[in-house]
């Protein structure tokens, strides 16, 4: 993938460095010679132009995500069609995906956790409310934002949603049920492992996964196989969370095992109602916290954050993470 390094799309947009690869493209860092500012470009892997499908995805996240506009969502800034390929350019967030997160820290603080799933619950709501499903709700695609500009105050997280790659209008959620190929089978909710209909509720329920995954340090389900863990998420009711980490509050399991129902119906009704249950319990856990004076606020970004060399961000606090 270092072959687009050093490369300008449109005229403007200088490829400069490799991030990652993904499930269906690579990111790289680039310049953007008009505006003069760091971007992040992303380019389909091996598109072929005749797979009209996947032009047709990839054009759909520019314009739904462009559209979307939401300070809890990746601003998507241009989309190029050049040399046969085609280039997302977006906001570049100076930050680790949760993914990484988890695996540097293991657990993260129920505070944490009830902060990072109401930031995508308010995105989910309003893209949810314009008929959009997001689909790939994955740690891999929850950023925190953490460099000055972008976080909204002193000591705040600012979480910012990407890849709305396969998001399509709810209207066309028949068209394809592809949630396996195209990645991993960990977030999949029951419905669209068993072939079903989506709906807004199967992103309630991946987001669900992604905070048992955040208490846990791992998945509710794993397996051999993506077939495997997808059989899991269709029929098996998942391990207690307390099993994994005994420090996790009831109500917040409680919060988890719901978005983690079945039965769509039996999950939180909307992301502003899922939202508004997070809200509630970091509430009253800082109320019981200030009561008993042991647990102090978890501090989410840490204030001594300093840019590294690479430009990524890089936490040295001695505090952070640790329970
Ligand atoms: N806007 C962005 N700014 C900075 N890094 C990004 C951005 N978008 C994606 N990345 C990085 O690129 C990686 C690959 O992204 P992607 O192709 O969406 O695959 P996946 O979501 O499966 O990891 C992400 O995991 C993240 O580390
Ligand atoms: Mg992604």
């Amino acid at each position: 993938m270092t072959q687009f390094e050093g490369t300008l799309i449109a005229g403007r947009y200088e490829i400069r460095e490799h991030i990652a690869t993904g499930g269906m493209a690579s990111v790289f860092k680039t310049w953007d010679h008009r505006v003069e500012r760091l971007v992040a470009m992303k380019v389909l892997r091996s598109l072929d132009k005749n797979d009209l499908r996947a032009v047709e995805r990839f054009r759909r996240e520019a314009r739904a995500a462009a559209a979307l506009a939401h300070p809890n969502a990746v601003t998507i800034y241009d989309f190029v069609e050049e040399f046969g390929q085609y280039f997302l350019v977006m906001e570049y967030i100076h930050g680790p995906t949760l993914k990484k997160e988890i695996l540097d820290r293991r657990h993260l603080h129920a505070l944490e956790t009830l902060e990072i799933a109401a930031q995508v619950c308010a995105v989910l709501q309003v893209a949810h409310t314009r008929g959009f499903i997001h689909r790939d709700i994955k740690p891999q695609n929850i950023m925190l934002a953490s460099s000055g500009a972008t976080v909204t105050s002193a000591g705040s997280l600012l979480v910012k949603l990407t890849d709305f790659g396969i998001v399509r209008v709810a209207e066309d959620a028949g068209l394809t049920n592809s949630g396996i190929v195209l990645g991993t089978a960990d977030y999949l909710s029951p419905e669209q492992a068993r072939g079903e209909k989506l709906t807004a509720s199967s992103d309630l329920y991946s987001l669900g996964v992604v905070m048992f995954e955040m208490l846990a340090g791992r998945p509710p389900f794993i397996g051999p196989t993506a077939v495997s863990i997808a059989m899991q998420h269709a029929s098996t009711y998942p391990p207690p969370l307390h099993q994994f980490n005994a420090n996790v509050p009831p109500a917040l399991e409680q919060i988890v095992m719901k978005a983690l129902e079945k039965e769509p119906e039996d999950r939180f009704l909307s992301a502003a109602e899922m939202q508004q249950a997070l809200r509630q319990c970091a509430k009253e856990l800082q109320l019981q916290a200030r009561a008993h004076q042991t647990v102090p606020s978890p501090q989410l970004v840490p204030h001594n954050f300093q840019p590294g060399a690479s430009g990524q961000g890089q936490f040295h606090s001695p505090g952070y993470g640790q329970h």
